[in-house]
């Protein structure tokens, strides 16, 4: 379980909050979205789990142990990360980019291959053909699916995917998003996902968190912020995509 207790951050000493007295609890084996527009503090929150930032206030425990009494390694190893700006090593090939972690953790070169393989079928990037690449010979989609691999390679309870899908086509997107569903009921992942995508958010989310300027507007079952919005943002969110759809109706 990732439990988030009244965390703020500010990078200019208290005069904004890019992330302002946040509380969310992540069960185990869930998958829940963090909801809400560009600026909103969704990659804060993100990098703050993994100590990639660090809070001005408040903590984040992991399976009950707050994040700074952890071992960066180890917490890292526990926590796969997908970048949203994908963060691929332009001079390593595809194959060392996925084995990161794992040569971190001194695996041998026999071990390390076999998971590179296994990781880049995955995704679809079959390693006779991709493996020897470097990232900037691949298309955008396929270093966002590199990424999502990277992220899983040794195996982390947990994973956290920041708008992994921002540059994908619609068709790529689909067959991604079922994958990581995959990820979460056959192996048990435990999965925060960013998106500002509401219609992403709804296919992927046990339960939606909606953020707006740093504050947590509400965490919930999808039903439950269609069904009893707490904030006038909240209400909004769900109204927008329903006046468009209508607006097609009478196109059509
Ligand atoms: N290193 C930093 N220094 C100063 N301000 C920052 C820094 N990182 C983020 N911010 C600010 O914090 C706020 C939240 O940024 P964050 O990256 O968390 O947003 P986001 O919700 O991930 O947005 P997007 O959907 O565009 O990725 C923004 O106003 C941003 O300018
Ligand atoms: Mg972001």
């Amino acid at each position: 379980m990732i439990k988030i207790t009244n965390l703020s951050k500010s990078f200019d000493g208290g005069k904004t909050y890019s992330v302002k007295e946040l509380d969310l609890e992540v069960k185990k084996g869930e998958l829940l979205v963090l909801l809400g527009s560009s600026g909103c503090g969704k990659s804060t929150t993100m990098k703050m789990i993994n100590r990639l930032i660090e809070p001005t206030q408040g903590t984040i425990e992991i399976d009950g142990t707050i994040n700074t009494e952890l071992d960066k390694v180890e917490l890292r190893r526990n926590i796969g990360y997908v970048f949203q700006k994908i963060g691929l090593f332009p001079h390593m090939t595809i194959e060392e980019n996925v084995c990161i972690v794992p040569k971190m953790l001194k695996w041998s070169k026999e071990r390390m291959q076999e998971r590179a393989r296994e990781l880049l079928s995955l995704v679809e990037l079959p390693i006779e053909q991709y493996g020897n690449r470097l990232p900037q010979e691949l298309s955008g989609g396929q270093q966002q699916r590199v990424g999502v691999a990277r992220a899983l390679a040794v195996d982390p309870d947990y994973l956290l995917m920041d708008e992994p899908f921002g540059a994908l086509d619609a068709v790529t997107r689909d067959s991604l998003q079922k994958e990581v569903l995959q990820l979460k009921e056959e192996l048990g992942k435990t999965i925060i996902f960013v998106t500002h995508d509401l219609f992403e958010a709804l296919l992927l989310g046990d339960r939606i968190a909606v953020m707006d300027g740093g504050i947590l507007q509400q965490c919930g079952a999808p039903e439950e912020l269609l069904n009893t919005p707490k904030t006038n943002f909240v209400k909004e969110l769900f109204l927008r995509p329903a006046r468009q759809l209508s607006q097609f109706k009478e196109v059509f």
